[in-house]
């Protein structure tokens, strides 16, 4: 599955697993897939790009077979160029990095293409929207952080949305087929604002994983904000 085949106008899930019970990942994941979300993210985390660790290729290999969803792999390593490779053979079929990596996007890209994936450019919040623009025609996604990289359960910044907004005019200037994520404390009320400002692939932990209410409804919840999104 490609995420370039999936819708530009509707909101698609992207629950990260960041906030599932590690102790039983694989039933997770069969969870939020089969509660309708369309893509599964996974935060690869090195304790240097970013404060934390998460896993890596191993960990990805075996949760593989417990859905045939787009595996939505975000990379915040100092190193990208390293790993990237490992995680497209254990199964992931998009690989994220970051624009403040030590690694030549040019070459990232190429090279994530020649593998086999698709691509995806993030920046965080203190990145302007104006870095990501040189690669806008060669990637299939941008990730707009909407939280600083590292942990989970943090509160969303609104101040990110012009950036959204400035990203996406400029996808639709260049009539480009560019998916727009939004990542860190999206739930059923931010996620107005994020579709509102012109991101349609919401990735949710928190409210995705430990929503009182199940899974299918807090994916119904992101995705009733269609109806606000600018196309
Ligand atoms: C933060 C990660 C996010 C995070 C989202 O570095 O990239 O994917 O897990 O979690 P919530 O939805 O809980 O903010
Ligand atoms: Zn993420």
């Amino acid at each position: 599955m490609k995420i370039r085949d999936l819708a530009y106008d509707k909101i698609l899930v992207a629950p990260s697993i960041l906030a599932s019970d590690f102790a039983k990942l694989g039933e997770e994941i069969k969870r939020v897939d089969e509660a309708g979300c369309d893509m599964i993210h996974l935060d690869i985390m090195d304790g240097h790009f970013v404060p934390n660790l998460t896993f890596g290729p191993p960990l990805v290999s075996c949760v593989r077979k417990y859905s045939k969803l787009i595996f939505d792999t975000h990379l915040m390593l100092t190193d990208p160029m390293k790993y990237a490779g490992a995680f497209i053979k254990a199964g992931s079929d998009l690989i994220s990095f970051h624009v403040e990596s030590n690694d030549d996007p040019e070459k990232l890209i190429k090279f994530i293409h020649e593998s086999g994936a698709e691509a995806g450019i993030t920046l965080k919040p203190g990145t302007q929207a104006e870095k990501v623009f040189p690669w806008l025609d060669r990637v299939e996604m941008v990730l707009v952080m909407t939280v600083e990289p590292g942990f989970g359960g943090q509160s969303f910044m609104k101040d990110m949305m012009p950036k959204v907004k400035a990203i996406k005019d400029e996808i639709k200037k260049r009539k480009l087929a560019v998916q727009l994520q939004v990542d860190g404390g999206i739930d059923a009320t931010t996620v107005y604002e994020a579709a509102a400002a012109g991101a349609n692939v919401m990735v949710a932990g928190t409210s995705v994983f430990r929503n009182p209410a199940g899974a299918a409804k807090a994916i119904a919840d992101l995705k009733a904000a269609e109806k606000v999104l600018y196309k």
